[in-house]
């Protein structure tokens, strides 16, 4: 439709018999649209289509993330030409772009979000541009959904996207699955199998989904995780594409929940991804995350909804609005301390926001996949344990050491993470590298976390104990209120406490 109006556009700016305007340049170098074979993957620029009329121009650039594009403040000068993109993240400034005429081709050279683009574009029909262009993808009226009363404690599971990346296959989930129930980390709570990216194909001519040849049968993988007592997760965007550029739900929101709900599929993260390039306000971006919510509730299965937008626009106070289970705080973590740190101390989300049905996601667990030590692992699940966090494992659970096992499946860990009053935990005090973290738990109880944020063995008071003496969740040292309690560098000590703990005295007769 909108290439139809930009030919119509091109015509009129012809004066009557098809002569140039005065002003218009001696030759229209750009004029026309020009189409890019062998597009990069990420942007994946299809086409460019310009109009010019007399000294003025417009244009639009065409790509498989972003759809079209305009070209903001474009101006021509002779062969060259010089136009704005505004960037995928509506934080970021707008990116300048190129165009020389060279001969019969043109040469595109610019940014957007991290990639450097460059192409060549031939001359090709204006009606080419149909099929690049979005299927319509029209946003709800906001209004809050119910609760799927689903996740009333934090998920727990593993996800293939810290350890595989895209590079997973049907064979390789069957094994995780079978590897959580060997391990003994689904009877310790680990439910959900969840597909990162790349499992997705194409659309068939109904705009159906399809798995890639990696998935030969998406059901029967369901069925087969299923009948070990796990649930299975997948993973998609609200834009076309996902961020590792496979096909999203753009366009095709309820038939996509249809899909996965008629596969067997429990659970949904859905990442934003190139939809940061289409949906540009904070209301967009809750509109079309609340499209699939209503989507997935309209399946009538119970699928826990995974909000991934790296945290903005505050999402935790609407993250519930439109249907999410969770909404991850932060963009992505990695296998370090210092990436691990920076989102577990940072309190990128709000305690008031999460409780029973709706969590902070600190994003998945590295722990097991190499890059920290074992007491930065401790620290590692403390932090999300604390903040009651959903711990969605990321390590290769077939290869997996003894001692990462045994870390996992750590009885005090998870059920602080898992303690039913859902209450998210906040800092008490700090002193020097050491910080005191408390997370009130059911029944009147209470978590306390020391953690060593330095990186030499630090020894703390732990005086927030109560009035009896506790056990420690890693090391099982039984430590007496206000004595010392030694933690090594980037390591903690874990308390699980009791009501018994913080019941007063009785008062003394006067
Ligand atoms: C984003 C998400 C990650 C992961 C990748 C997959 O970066 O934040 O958790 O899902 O996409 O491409």
């Amino acid at each position: 439709m909108k290439a139809a109006l930009l030919v119509a556009v091109a015509a009129l700016a012809l004066s009557p018999g098809g002569a140039r305007a005065p002003d218009a340049p001696a030759a229209a170098a750009f004029d026309g649209t020009w189409l890019f074979d062998g597009a990069s993957d990420y942007p994946g620029l299809r086409a460019v289509q310009i109009t010019q009329y007399g000294s003025e121009a417009t244009g639009e650039l065409f790509s498989d993330w972003y759809g079209m594009v305009p070209m903001r403040s474009l101006q021509i000068s002779g062969d060259t030409a010089t136009f704005q993109v505004e960037t995928p993240s509506p934080h970021d400034a707008p990116t300048t772009w190129t165009i020389h005429r060279d001969g019969d081709a043109i040469r595109v050279t610019g940014k957007i979000w991290y990639q450097h683009v460059e192409a060549e574009g031939h001359p090709g029909p204006a009606a080419a541009v149909a099929r690049f262009l979005l299927p319509p993808n029209p946003l709800p009226r906001l209004h809050k959904l119910p609760d799927n009363g689903l996740a009333r404690t934090p998920p727990m599971g593993w996800s293939s996207w810290n350890h595989f990346a895209d590079k997973i296959d049907d064979t390789t989930i069957r094994q995780i699955a079978d590897a959580m129930v060997a391990s003994g980390l689904r009877d310790a709570g680990y439910r959900y199998i969840n597909i990162d990216d790349g499992w997705q194909g194409e659309r068939d001519a109904d705009g159906v989904l399809h798995a890639n040849a990696r998935f030969p049968d998406m059901k029967a993988l369901a069925d087969y995780v299923h009948a070990r007592g796990l649930k299975l997760g997948i993973y998609s965007s609200p834009g076309p594409r996902t961020c590792a550029g496979y096909t999203g739900s753009y366009g095709h929101v309820a038939q996509d929940a249809k899909t996965f709900a008629a596969w067997g599929i429990d659970y949904l993260k859905y990442d934003l991804c190139s939809g940061e390039g289409i949906f540009r306000t904070a209301g967009e971006v809750k509109a079309a995350y609340q499209q699939m919510g209503e989507a997935l509730q309209a399946t009538g299965r119970g699928i826990v909804f995974s909000l991934c937008q790296y945290g903005r626009d505050a999402v935790g106070t609407w993250g519930r609005d439109v249907g999410g289970n969770s909404w991850r705080t932060s963009s992505d973590i990695e296998d370090s301390y210092a990436s691990m740190a920076k989102i577990g101390f940072a309190t990128g989300g709000q305690a008031q926001d999460a409780g029973p049905g709706g969590w902070n996601d600190l994003d998945m667990l590295e722990v097991g996949n190499g890059g920290m030590s074992l007491d930065e692992y401790r620290t590692h699940l403390a932090l999300w344990a604390i903040q009651a966090a959903p711990l969605i494992l990321g390590n290769d659970l077939r290869h997996m050491s003894a001692e990462i096992r045994v870390l996992l499946t750590n009885r005090t860990v998870i059920a602080i993470d898992q303690d039913a009053l859902g209450r998210v935990g906040q800092r008490l005090h700090v002193a020097g590298p050491i910080e005191a973290w408390s997370r009130p738990l059911a029944g009147g109880g209470r978590a306390i976390a020391y953690f060593n944020r330095g990186d030499k063995r630090a020894v703390v008071i732990a005086s927030d104990l109560g009035g009896s003496p506790a056990r420690e969740a890693w090391t099982g040292q039984v430590v007496a209120p206000g004595s010392n309690v030694s933690i090594p560098a980037h390591g903690v000590a874990l308390f699980r406490l009791n009501p018994a703990h913080f019941q007063k005295p009785a008062a003394r007769p006067a």
